[in-house]
């Protein structure tokens, strides 16, 4: 497979694909060559899905198209797509001269073939997934229960990708407004959300209504409740509006992940840049959000 990462945040669109794939890939510029078959539709950073037809020097690109036996893969119609579009008509008449009843169409072709440049290689798939999604209609503010800490949904839904939990259940401690277990219980995860403001508590089940989530939610402090789950994704104050100093920040992280750490194995966890997460989790830094001006934050995977 290649799938073609949007180049907004490769670094999380990768560590998202790998994750669920529980496998690491090729990175070509935005290109990740992997083999693995799960639900597409769960990925937020991903534009498309190439089935892996050829990869080769772009020299060589004439060559293997001529010797290619594209009936093996055409299906009533074909369309040639390419980043450098200028290329496009002189390899479509090349597929076009070895097929035997040959159609062209355009618009949503039944094969849609991709050629890829990529300095000096060319890499050649077949479309079998395309992102649909439209985040925006999941926008916080368009939920009942809305406060302006939510996290985009479709980074909600990477974060709680990179659990790579397929079928089980996701803990929120900080949940807030529960912007990550939207996201988490629309791919038909479980998940419970608990947070220490009650005016949070009562915006979530607002918002689990409108989404018909069947979770549950309760108020507790995240330095000490213990929730059975297979993984914890979330997203604590980041000290700007909860007016938090960084070393009180530093001190509320260092203290709940000494909690998780002693009976959850993986905590997906955003912090702000400026932070240092003190643990005893193996820390990975998967990648930086950059949010506006001077606020980014990062996003590790902590495992036991
Ligand atoms: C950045 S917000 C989370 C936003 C959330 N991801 C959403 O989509 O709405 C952080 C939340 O942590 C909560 N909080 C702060 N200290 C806490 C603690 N010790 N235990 C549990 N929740 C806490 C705050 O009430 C706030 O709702």
């Amino acid at each position: 497979m290649i799938f073609v990462l949007s180049k907004y945040n490769i670094d999380l669109a990768r560590a998202e694909v790998e994750a669920l794939a529980g496998k690491k890939g090729e990175l070509h510029e935005n290109f990740l060559v992997l083999d693995a078959e799960f639900d597409f539709s769960r990925l937020a950073y991903t534009n498309k899905i190439l089935e892996f037809l050829f990869h080769c020097r772009r020299t060589d690109l004439k060559n293997k198209f001529e010797r290619f036996d594209w009936n093996e893969i055409y299906k009533n119609n074909f369309c040639i797509r390419s980043n450098e579009y200028k290329y496009q008509k002189d390899f479509a008449k090349l597929v076009w001269q070895s097929i035997d009843n040959p159609k062209v169409q355009l618009n949503n072709s039944d094969t849609e073939i991709w050629i890829y440049f990529y300095r000096d290689d060319a890499f050649v798939g077949k479309t079998v997934y395309e992102r649909e999604e439209k985040f925006k209609m999941r926008r916080p503010d368009l939920r009942p229960g809305f406060f302006p800490v939510s996290l985009k949904p479709k980074l909600a839904k990477a974060i709680v990708n990179l659990s790579g939990v397929d079928k089980g259940k996701i803990w929120d401690p900080f949940c807030g407004t529960s912007g990550i277990l939207i996201e988490a219980s629309l791919m038909g995860l479980e998940v419970i959300g608990t947070d220490l403001d009650e005016k949070m508590i009562e915006a979530s089940k607002k918002n689990f209504k409108k989404y018909k989530i069947d979770g549950k939610l309760t108020l507790g402090d995240s330095r000490k409740l213990k929730i059975d789950c297979d993984c914890i994704v979330t997203d604590p104050p980041y000290g700007r509006r909860a007016s938090l100093h960084k070393s009180e920040i530093e001190k509320l992280y260092k203290e709940c992940l000494e909690n998780f750490y002693g009976f959850v194995d993986r905590v997906v966890i955003m912090s702000p840049s400026d932070v240092d997460i003190e643990t005893k989790y193996k820390k990975k830094l998967v990648a930086v959000d950059f949010v506006h001006g001077s606020l980014s934050r990062k996003i590790y995977v902590l495992d036991r």
